[in-house]
């Protein structure tokens, strides 16, 4: 038996104005196919782009309709119409390039992972402090429909005391079309599982203690993990089970999340893992104890891309208007990566390690 859930807030708390003018670093896949189709919905004033690849940030710049190109970061930083840089590049390339932000005064959005290294966003996140200037993290899948709806309904106490979660995500990623990360040391969770770790750390809080264990497919030529098994524990006993594997060749592929509790259980799909990019809606269906045996369901279209990339940088205009912090901050962020990086110790020595001991 299915009824409508009960009206479940999932759009992302938007701006009062619309016109903090934004200038994009990187003209890549992801600001093609996310951020810019994302702004350009909720009407985001974009001012200009540009990119060390001056080819790709012009045919960008067509592609979506903004106005201005430049030449060099310190041309776009001349630019006073520009109050919020988003930064979009690969994590090895951020440092100087959040460094000059900051010395310019303007907020900023870098996309995830903030670094390949905690000390290192730990220093730009103090940088940031330092300089008075908002920092955020694009972890939009914090507004993705399922994770929103699940937030929501243990916000509204449906869940109750946390007993359970698990995301199982099992599908097919051509890692390889990425030669720089897939060169790398770590990939799976720092590129991928980094939005689950984030997501989860979001719902339930930060684990006492994580045991991960990494691993590829017989025939991948990497050295980093392209599956991963990761088991997190709290005091409270409330365990959660992540499990990602991108080798997926069969057709029965999959991207589940459930969380149980002492009230209720709430469970869904991940849509945009089914045809990774294009998506899919979320689905998402609760029980609870109120109303035994009868399963509420609804199925959204507000997608983890590219509608959720909405997310942060409205979370962050939000905080330049309130003088707040943003969701996704900086500083928050340091917690979903000190996880990642207790996970990757635990792969690398083979034990169960503490998040909270991750300090450099
Ligand atoms: N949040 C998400 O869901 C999501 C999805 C995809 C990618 N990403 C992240 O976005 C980042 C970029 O990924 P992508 O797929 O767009 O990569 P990409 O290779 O397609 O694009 C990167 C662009 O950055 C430019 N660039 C590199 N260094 C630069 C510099 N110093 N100054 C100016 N431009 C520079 C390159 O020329 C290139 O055009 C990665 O860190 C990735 O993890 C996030």
């Amino acid at each position: 038996m299915s009824s409508p859930c009960p009206d479940l807030n999932l759009k992302p708390e938007m701006p009062r104005r619309r016109d903090h003018g934004i200038g994009i670093v990187g003209a890549g896949g992801v600001v093609n196919f996310a951020h810019l189709p994302a702004y350009n919905k909720a009407g985001f004033k974009v001012v200009g782009i540009m990119d060390m690849d001056r080819v790709r940030a012009e045919q960008t710049a067509a592609t979506h309709k903004v106005s201005k190109v430049y030449s060099t970061l310190e041309e776009l930083l001349r630019d006073s119409d520009i109050e919020v840089v988003d930064i979009a590049v690969y994590p090895w390339e951020v440092p100087p390039i959040a460094e000059q932000v900051m010395g310019a005064g303007r907020h900023f959005l870098c996309q995830k992972p903030l670094s390949i290294d905690y000390g290192t966003a730990a220093r730009l996140v103090q940088l940031a402090k330092e300089a008075k200037v908002k920092m955020a993290v694009n972890q939009q899948m914090r507004w993705d429909a399922g994770i929103r709806g699940t937030h929501e309904l243990i916000r509204q106490g449906w869940l109750g005391l946390a007993t359970y979660a698990t995301i199982q995500v099992h599908c097919l990623t051509n890692w390889a079309a990425w030669h720089s990360m897939y060169a790398g040391k770590h990939l799976e969770v720092l590129y991928h599982s980094i939005h689950y770790v984030d997501s989860l750390r979001f719902l339930l809080g930060v684990p006492d203690r994580v045991f991960s264990s990494g691993s590829r497919m017989p025939e991948e030529a990497t050295e980093a993990e392209t599956r991963t098994l990761s088991v997190w524990e709290y005091d409270s006993g409330l365990r959660v089970l992540i499990d990602v594997n991108h080798g997926v060749w069969q057709d029965d592929r999959y991207a589940i999340f459930r969380f149980e509790g002492t009230e209720g259980v709430i469970k869904g799909t991940i849509g945009l893992m089914y045809n990774y990019p294009t998506g899919r809606p979320d689905t998402l269906e609760f029980m609870s104890k109120k109303n035994p045996g009868y399963w509420h369901s609804t199925r959204h279209d507000y997608l983890w891309i590219p509608d959720a990339f909405v997310g942060p940088m409205a979370s962050l205009q939000r905080a330049i208007e309130d003088d707040s912090e943003p969701l996704t901050s900086g500083e928050d962020n340091l917690k979903t990566l000190q996880i990642v990086f207790a996970q990757y110790r635990s792969m690398d020595e083979g034990r169960v390690v503490s998040p909270k001991d991750v300090t450099g």
